[in-house]
C-alpha cells in the first residue's frame, strides 16, 4: 500500500469540478488542450496507460473509449469517488486509485506504455517525484505526456491590462516574476475553494524530465480558442466568467492578442533509460 496520504485541497471543490468537467473536461481542456493531448498521444488502442491527477477521470474515460487499458489516480478521494460512480454507471474497465503521484510504490515498475498528466503537474507539490514515479512505471521506450498552464503566463506571475502603443490599444500581460519557483494560493473558480498552485519555470520541468530518464520529443505551445464575451450593460453573473471588455474593438483586440500568447503547454517525453 502507498504511504499515508495527506488530505487533498481539491476534496472540497470535488462536486464543483465534477460538474464542470463532466465527460468532456472543463472548457479550456475540451477546446484548447485535449485536442493537442490526443494528437500527441496518437493511437492508444491496447496501450496500458496511467493517468496521474485524473480528477473525475473524464480523460481516462476518453482514452478507454479509444481502446486503452487505463489506470487513473488522484490525491483527492472525493474526485475519485466521482470517477468510481461514473465507472459504476457505465463500466469501461478503468482502475481508479487514490494516491499521491509522488508515491506510487505499489504500482509495478515498467508496467505501462504511456503515463499522462493532464493539467495537474502545476497543482502537484512534488512534481520532481511525480515525474520520477511516472518514468519508473513506464516500460523502456514508453512516453510521459503532460499538459500544464504555460509557466510564462502562470496566473500568479502576470498582470492583465490594456495599454496604448503608437496610439493603438492593446491587451497584454505584464510578467513580473518567472524564474523563481513559488507556491501560491488560488481560488478554484466559482467553487470559492482555495488550493495551492506551484509555479515552476520550464527549465525546471525539463530538468526533472532529464533526471527521470525522459527525453523531450514534443513541445506544443497552445493559445486559447475562447471567444471573449462582451458584458451587457448592468449584467450580473458569475464573477470569474464576466468579461471586462465592453466595446467590440476591445473584444476583438483581446481575442487577437490571446491567439498570440500561449496559455497552455503540452510536452511529450520518451523514456530513454
Ligand atoms: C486542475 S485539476 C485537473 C484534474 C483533471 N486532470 C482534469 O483535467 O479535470 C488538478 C488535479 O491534480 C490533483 N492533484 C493535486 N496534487 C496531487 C498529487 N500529489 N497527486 C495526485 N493528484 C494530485 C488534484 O486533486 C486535481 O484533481
Amino acid at each position: 500500500m502507498a504511504t499515508k496520504l495527506k488530505k487533498s485541497e481539491w476534496d472540497r471543490a470535488a462536486a464543483f469540478w465534477d460538474a464542470e468537467a463532466g465527460e468532456k473536461g472543463v472548457w479550456h481542456q475540451e477546446h484548447d488542450v485535449d485536442p493537442v493531448m490526443l494528437k500527441v498521444l496518437g493511437n492508444v488502442r491496447n496501450k496500458r496507460i496511467l493517468e496521474i491527477g485524473c480528477g473525475n477521470g473524464y480523460f481516462s474515460r476518453m482514452l478507454a473509449r479509444r481502446g486503452a487499458k487505463v489506470t487513473g489516480m488522484d490525491l483527492s478521494s472525493k474526485l475519485i469517488d466521482f470517477a468510481l460512480m461514473r465507472e459504476k454507471e457505465k463500466p469501461l474497465g478503468i482502475r481508479y486509485l487514490v494516491r499521491d503521484a509522488a508515491h506510487l510504490r505499489d504500482l509495478k515498475t515498467k508496467s505501462f506504455d504511456i503515463a499522462i498528466g493532464n493539467m495537474c503537474l502545476m497543482d502537484i507539490a512534488d512534481a520532481k517525484a511525480a515525474i520520477r514515479e511516472a518514468s519508473r512505471v513506464l516500460k523502456a521506450g514508453g512516453r510521459f505526456v503532460f499538459s500544464i498552464i504555460h509557466p510564462i503566463f502562470h496566473p500568479h506571475s502576470k498582470h492583465r491590462h490594456i495599454f496604448k502603443k503608437d496610439g493603438k490599444k492593446y491587451f497584454g500581460y505584464t510578467v513580473y516574476r518567472y524564474l523563481s519557483p513559488a507556491a501560491e494560493k488560488f481560488v478554484i473558480w466559482a467553487s470559492g475553494v482555495k488550493a495551492t498552485a506551484y509555479h515552476r519555470p520550464i527549465e525546471v520541468y525539463i530538468r526533472y524530465l532529464r533526471a527521470a530518464g525522459l527525453l523531450v520529443d514534443t513541445f506544443e505551445e497552445i493559445a486559447t480558442n475562447k471567444k471573449v464575451k462582451r458584458a451587457k450593460k448592468g449584467e450580473k453573473g458569475v464573477k470569474w466568467r464576466r468579461s471586462r471588455y465592453r466595446t467590440s474593438a476591445e473584444k476583438k483586440m483581446k481575442e487577437m492578442t490571446l491567439r498570440e500568447l500561449p496559455q497552455f503547454l503540452v510536452i511529450g517525453a520518451t523514456k530513454v533509460r
